[in-house]
């Protein structure tokens, strides 16, 4: 949530400026800012809406503006204060010479902004960043030293912070430093480059730091300096960024949703390369850490995530108690941080997470740790503040997500929860060996299998032009694909804002059905299993109220043409594995339904990618 980025060197920065917060718009887009030093003051820019719109206010004065060799820039998804122009970062103390850029929440704002009126600052937001504006020149005015004045004034903050500072008086400088939140360095030649994520420092250079919370960044052109809240300098522990930057453009599709749909059957390749080595062999997943003793004899295990994540964790739930015989719990990471868990050293506990960043899975996965428990992480992101807790950290590998609405990243973490059930299934000899060797067998064939279901895109297409104009739409599954019921539904809504709820089908009569009539369409997922039969009852009950009938099968069952007004056919798997296979043409079908509708596919309104506050 919100994005900060940060130059100094030897080029233009503006346009290094807003490159990179045009990267970063995924983590918010309701306002945005940059300041940049021209002739020895520091000019602010900010506009309301989309980066286009500072884009525009730049424009006219971008001759002046390029001039500039170092700036601070931000895209904002509001917390505190509405998305105006005035709440827009950066924000600066009442003489103008400092400004700053800040991710996160000051959580003591209230108490600091009251202490700082009384000492004559004058507030023009309603932003909590603005206090820290003011306590940084604060000490300023009394340290004469811009690293110090940060860090001093950082020990008075509560909450999450990501920051850059610039001060008219203290040339050609940034310095940065943060809590609970990301923030990273780009280190190029006689010049250095800070933001909230790689995006929007990859194209430039993929040597970086990463930034630990209460370290303080002093950055100029030649030189970078760390330290630690106590001032002691800090070696540099320069990574090499393994991203390129091809992979995060768009590669000739529409939208970056609709190349990331297509990207699935390369991940899903990608990640059981290596894993499974020969049918009869157990599957190998070192990333797991837990000794296997331990593992054998774990009480339970809980899984901690939220949205798209928490969707990929019930079926992770459905695996691995069906294959392990070890009682599950999946809750929102939300829930979870506010009550008293039963968690101990004998709970695994998982948390997932595409970007690793989210505040409340963090949280959770932090209690966990400190009661003892074992903490593996699967997350895409390996650089994330999340998988810098982990024991174990599975590393779902599907390359940066760029859309805001989740999807390849939420295959990876099928397959990864695949591969651990299997995993554990072994270790444990809890389950029937042939089951386990007839999945690998079919998992190796789902790449070529979800090529098949993206090469027939166009029924899906049909289908989504037709039902574009719906209100409202139900979507009912029984046993493993409840959950992509769920996550078809969030799709649908996040994306195209109809309204679309998911239901286990058995309990459409017991309230939802209530709703149902000829205006409404209802999506069952129907693949061949034990549960078939059961959701082609609970589909001819829809029918009888009159919903239009929408069908997701790998059943060939020409009957099923009586029943439903259109059928969605996937390619046959084993009933375990049909989450995989079922879930591309939900996404497809909201991708092409919002896209219908003219809506922001990439940029859903009131969304940003990555939820940093809680
Ligand atoms: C939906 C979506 C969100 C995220 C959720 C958790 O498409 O993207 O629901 O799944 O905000 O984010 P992560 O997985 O980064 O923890």
């Amino acid at each position: 949530m919100c994005g900060i980025v940060g130059y100094t060197g030897n080029k233009s920065a503006i346009d290094i400026l807003l490159n990179g917060l045009t990267k970063l718009e995924y983590r918010g887009y309701d306002s945005s800012g940059v300041a940049v030093e021209i002739n020895g003051q520091v000019e602010m820019y900010k506009a309301e809406g989309k980066l286009q719109n500072l884009k525009d206010v730049i424009e006219p004065v971008k001759t002046e503006v390029v001039r500039s060799t170092i700036g601070i820039g931000h895209i904002r998804w509001a917390t505190h204060g509405a998305p105006t122009t005035i709440n827009a970062h950066p924000h600066s103390c009442n003489c103008g010479r400092l400004v700053i850029v800040h991710n996160g929440i000051i959580e003591n704002f209230k108490e600091l902004k009251e202490e700082l009126e009384a000492q004559g600052c004058v507030f023009k937001s309603q932003t909590d960043t603005e206090t820290v504006a003011h306590l940084i020149a604060r000490e300023f005015s009394k340290v004469k030293n811009l690293t110090e004045a940060v860090r001093i004034a950082a020990r008075r903050i509560e909450g999450a912070y990501a920051l850059c500072v610039i001060h008219q008086d203290v040339k050609d400088t940034i310095v940065a430093t943060k809590r609970n939140a990301p923030l990273l360095v780009g280190i190029g030649e006689n010049e250095y480059y800070v933001a909230s994520d790689v995006p929007a420092i990859i194209d430039y250079t993929k040597k970086t730091v990463y930034l630990d919370d209460n370290q303080i960044v002093t950055l100029t052109p030649n030189s970078i300096k760390l330290i630690n809240e106590y001032s002691v300098e800090l070696p540099l522990k320069i990574e090499t960024l393994p991203w390129e930057p091809v992979s995060l453009s768009k590669m000739g599709y529409k939208h970056y949703m609709l190349k990331e749909i297509h990207e699935q059957p390369g991940i899903i390749r990608n990640l059981l390369s290596g894993k499974i080595v020969g049918l009869d062999n157990p599957l190998n997943l070192s990333e797991v850490k837990i000794d296997k003793e331990t593992l054998k004899h774990l009480n339970r295990v809980q899984i901690v995530a939220c949205g798209t994540s928490l969707h990929a964790a019930m079926i992770g739930k459905y695996i691995l108690e069906d294959f392990c015989g070890i009682a599950v719990d999946v809750e929102p990471s939300s829930e979870y941080i506010y009550r008293k868990t039963v968690t101990d050293e004998n709970t695994l506990v998982i948390g997932v997470s595409q970007s690793g960043e989210t505040a409340d899975t963090i949280t959770a996965i932090k209690q966990s740790k400190k009661k003892g428990s074992h903490i593996l992480i699967v997350t895409n992101r390996p650089d994330s503040t999340m998988a810098r807790e982990a024991d174990s950290l599975i590393s779902v590998c599907a390359g940066i997500e760029v859309s805001v609405a989740a999807t390849k990243s939420y295959m990876a973490q099928l397959i990864s929860f695949y591969m651990l059930a299997i995993y554990m299934a072994e270790i444990k000899n809890s389950t029937d060996k042939d089951l386990l060797i007839k999945l690998k067998k079919e998992l190796i064939k789902l790449p070529e299998k979800t090529e098949e279901i993206l090469s027939q895109e166009n029924t899906v297409k049909l289908c989504a032009r037709k039902y574009a104009n719906a209100k409202n739409f139900v979507y009912i599954a029984r046993g493993i694909n409840n959950a992509t019921a769920l996550e078809g539904a969030l799709k649908l809504k996040e994306i195209s804002y109809i309204n679309a709820t998911g239901y286990p089908a058995g309990e459409l009569k017991h309230g939802p059905i209530a709703m149902l009539d000829e205006t409404l369409p209802v999506l069952s997922i129907m693949m061949k299993g034990k549960v078939y039969d059961k959701i082609l009852s609970n589909s001819e009950e829809a029918k009888a109220r009159n919903a239009r009938m929408i069908a997701l099968t790998n059943s060939t069952d020409e009957k099923l043409k009586d029943l439903f007004d259109d059928i969605i056919r996937v390619p046959d798997t084993d009933e375990y594995l049909s989450p995989i296979l079922a879930i591309i043409p939900l996404q497809l079908l909201a991708y092409y339904i919002a896209e219908f509708l003219g809506k922001d596919v990439d940029q859903p309104r009131n969304l940003a990618k990555s939820v940093t506050v809680e």
